[in-house]
């Protein structure tokens, strides 16, 4: 008889037993004999912003009796929920962050595959980090066990991972570890002498940040931003508002409107994205993320259901910290702005060699975000916008009579764009698919076929018009 593997099943819903994820990984735990597992409800526990010292101390025990940890959790705005990320948090704070070297760990993710690979990627990266030997987990849907040939597969990955762990198995790492060197100071040049110019108030401008008037190099960099900047800005510092807890994914919010969080972030949040043209974003990162506080913040404001409220406005990014090691921060960035048609009109980081090319780039940015919006430019939307976007749509539509606010959002703003649901291409597919079955229709389409897929475009270029 082989020894038992002792798991820790971490699991990072707020919903703990309810959740959907943990119903995942207790069936493939329950089909394997030679284990032995307990379950630390992180996301319950550590929801409330006073949590039970206890409860930490009896699952920092739990991590040292386990072989391995199964990560289970559902993804909460592209990422793992914040409650995950304050229980690192809590036990490096603790001096405990070695209990989790040389164990090896997993994931177990439900959602609708909106940026999981992000969350995985976090998991993977920060366990890595954490001297654990991460193998690769598991992403499904609400439908996908139901599936019996889903669950053979989950059988099978959860016998593999336990027998990697039995073998100690090698294991790769996929990203670089992050660099521990220190940014570079930023000091800008100061103008003293100069009256600060006259700020218009046409275009309401929040600016909202982790870090403001601080001896650090977001606050400086905000600073030359402001003065850059030609309408007059509104600066809400995110660690202020008086949060009760994180968000519990209860989803009141979807189907009763409110959230049950009586806080009154929901409002607050729906005030500052509805009434302002441009939000300005100023945004330390920590570890693989942002600041903790940032995804409290961004998990609170799913209050406001799949509604896109940016869209068409315009925004920027203040960074401070090493963005150049987390492309999957800048991804989170830019995939949130496409899907949100937020139009950022750019990322800058404090990484700049000197101050001096920091202090222009800021300057610059500040110049291009007003100009474009009073121009109303709106960018053109790559693959993470795009497929972001169909994601949303798909859910919404099939979630119809549950998620009315959602959807009539979608509706009123033309988002069900499905393919379907164009007669004139249905009608032009029906004629071709007909006529296409004669080979020399085809050959003759294939003659003609460069000349007229550019050709209303090339009469507008050729007539010179507006
Ligand atoms: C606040 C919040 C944010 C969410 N964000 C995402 C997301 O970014 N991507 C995604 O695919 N699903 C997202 N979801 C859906 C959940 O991941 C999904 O419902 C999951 O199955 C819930 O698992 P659980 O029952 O284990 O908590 C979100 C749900 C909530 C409540």
């Amino acid at each position: 008889m082989s020894r038992k593997i002792r798991v820790l099943v971490a699991n990072g819903s707020p919903k703990g037993e309810y959740s959907l994820s943990l119903q995942h990984t207790l069936y493939m735990l329950g089909q394997e004999a030679e284990v032995e597992w307990r379950i630390a409800h992180i996301g319950e526990a550590l929801s409330p912003m006073e949590y039970d010292r206890a409860w930490l101390e009896g699952a920092i025990a739990a991590i040292r009796w386990c072989d391995a940890i199964v990560w289970t959790t559902p993804v909460y705005t592209m990422l793992v929920p914040w409650q995950v990320i304050r229980f690192l948090d809590l036990i490096a704070e603790a001096g405990e962050s070695r209990i989790f070297a040389g164990k090896y760990a997993t994931s177990m993710m439900t959602c609708f595959h909106y940026y999981d690979h992000l969350a995985e990627e976090w998991l993977r990266g920060t366990s890595k980090d954490l001297g654990m030997c991460f193998i690769e987990g598991r992403t499904a849907d609400n439908t996908d066990m139901l599936k019996p040939e889903v669950r053979a597969s989950t059988r099978f990955f959860m016998h593999e991972f336990l027998e990697a762990c039995r073998r100690s198995a090698p294991v790769e790492r996929k990203s670089a570890p992050l660099s521990c060197l220190p940014i570079p100071d930023f000091r800008p040049s100061r103008a003293d002498g100069d009256a600060p110019a006259p700020k218009s108030s046409q275009r309401r401008t929040v600016l909202v940040t982790d870090e403001y008037r601080q001896d650090g190099n977001l606050s400086r960099m905000i600073d030359v931003f402001i003065a850059a900047y030609p309408n007059s800005v509104e600066v809400v510092d995110i660690n202020e508002f008086p949060y009760e807890a994180g968000c519990q994914g209860c989803l009141r919010c979807e189907l009763v409107g409110e959230c049950d969080r009586k806080d009154g972030f929901q409002q607050f949040y729906m005030d500052l994205v509805n009434t302002c043209d441009v939000l300005v974003f100023g945004m330390n990162l920590e570890g693989r993320y942002l600041k903790p506080i940032w995804k409290l913040f961004l998990d609170r404001s799913f209050a406001n259901g799949h509604r896109t409220s940016m869209m068409g406005k315009h925004t920027a990014y203040l960074v401070s910290g090493r963005l150049r090691e987390l492309p999957n921060v800048r991804q989170f960035l830019e995939g949130k702005d496409q899907v949100g048609r937020e139009n950022s009109m750019g990322i800058i980081s404090d990484e700049a060699e000197d101050s001096l090319h920091l202090e222009a780039l800021l300057q610059e940015l500040a110049g291009r975000l007003a100009r474009a919006t009073e121009a109303r430019y709106q960018k053109s939307v790559g693959f993470l916008g795009l497929g972001g976007m169909k994601i949303f749509r798909d859910l919404i539509y099939s979630m119809r009579g549950v998620v009315r606010d959602d959807h009539r959002f979608y509706r009123e703003r033309g988002l069900y764009d499905f393919p379907q649901r164009n007669t004139a291409n249905e009608l032009f597919n029906l004629a071709m698919g007909a006529a296409f079955t004669l080979k020399p229709v085809r050959l003759q389409a294939f003659q003609r076929m460069p000349a007229m897929y550019i050709q209303k475009h090339k009469a507008i270029v050729d007539s010179g018009r507006e």
